[in-house]
């Protein structure tokens, strides 16, 4: 199938209470792990690209994976550019081909977040590309840089509904105690926050730091009107588990293909586990 944008898809997910994964992905194998687990696992998908990662690849070849990946199969496919930093990167990603977009305008105040995320809509919509915002300070570490959650820092549900009525934007990223770059699935959100937030503001939620988020936490989140959530850690620990595990056990080869095809296999393993704790599975 071609790319397709996020919005109807998130709301098909809302409506019947699962959620999507956006899969943060850094090499040819990892696009390959997460599209083909979608196909045998029959879910909808979200592959995503962070800033960090589309410089180690470079754009085109992104958008060109994104593009090959999804007319692989015959479940939908979004290729979604993960906490893109301002307006010229959603420009330039729009360009590639990109068919969802977030701008996170969360390091500024919320005026300046408003007005660019509202630039970002207005060209995104133009063309069909749906956009993601977030509102409120996530806490934890990704791609090297540190934020610590603050007691002021998590989603304000008034905030919120203003962000989302004035920048039009299709989903929003909330802060209720997630964290990027948790090594184990042990954390819990703040369900009446989420609740809020939900009572304020209908469009899909979206929960970052999918891979620190306990199993238990995220069935409620779901419940409470969650529908997207984004992993990365999960499958990066995934890939370097079984790179590592095939080079000790072929520690005189001068072949990286195997420790690369076992490192497809376990980030594999690592998405189809969150698919089918998510729901999304059997949903295309
Ligand atoms: P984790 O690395 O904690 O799964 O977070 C991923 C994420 O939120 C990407 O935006």
């Amino acid at each position: 199938m071609q790319l397709t944008s996020a919005t109807p898809l998130l709301r098909r997910a809302l409506a019947a209470r699962y959620a999507i994964g956006g899969f943060n992905v850094q090499t040819l194998e990892m696009v390959q792990a997460v599209v083909e687990t979608a196909q045998e696992e029959r879910s909808p998908v979200i592959l995503q690209f962070n800033p960090a990662n589309i410089q180690h690849v470079g754009m085109a070849y992104a958008a060109a994976l994104g593009r090959v990946a999804a007319a692989a199969v015959s479940v939908p496919v979004v290729l979604h550019l993960d906490h893109g930093a301002d307006f010229t990167q959603a420009a330039a990603a729009l360009r590639a081909g990109f068919t969802s977009l977030m701008y996170d305008g969360t390091p500024y105040p919320l005026e300046q977040n408003i007005a660019i995320t509202t630039q970002v809509c207005q060209m995104a919509h133009a063309v069909g590309v749906s956009v993601e915002g977030e509102i409120g300070q996530m806490g934890g570490e990704e791609e090297g840089v540190f934020t610590a959650q603050g007691a002021g820092a998590m989603t304000d549900p008034q905030e919120a509904l203003q962000y989302v009525e004035e920048t039009g934007v299709d989903a929003l990223a909330i802060a209720v105690g997630n964290t990027h770059g948790m090594r184990a699935a042990t954390g819990s959100l703040d369900m009446k926050r989420i609740t809020a937030v939900r009572e304020r503001v209908e469009l899909p939620l979206v929960i970052h730091g999918g891979s620190g988020v306990s199993d238990a936490a995220v069935r409620e989140a779901i419940a409470r009107g969650v529908c997207k959530f984004n992993v990365a850690t999960q499958l990066n620990q995934g890939f370097l588990l079984g790179f590592q595990r095939s080079l000790q056990a072929h520690p005189d080869t001068t072949n990286p293909r195997a420790a690369l095809a076992a490192a497809r296999e376990q980030v594999k393993e690592a998405v189809r586990a969150r698919m089918r704790l998510f729901g999304s599975s059997g949903k295309a």
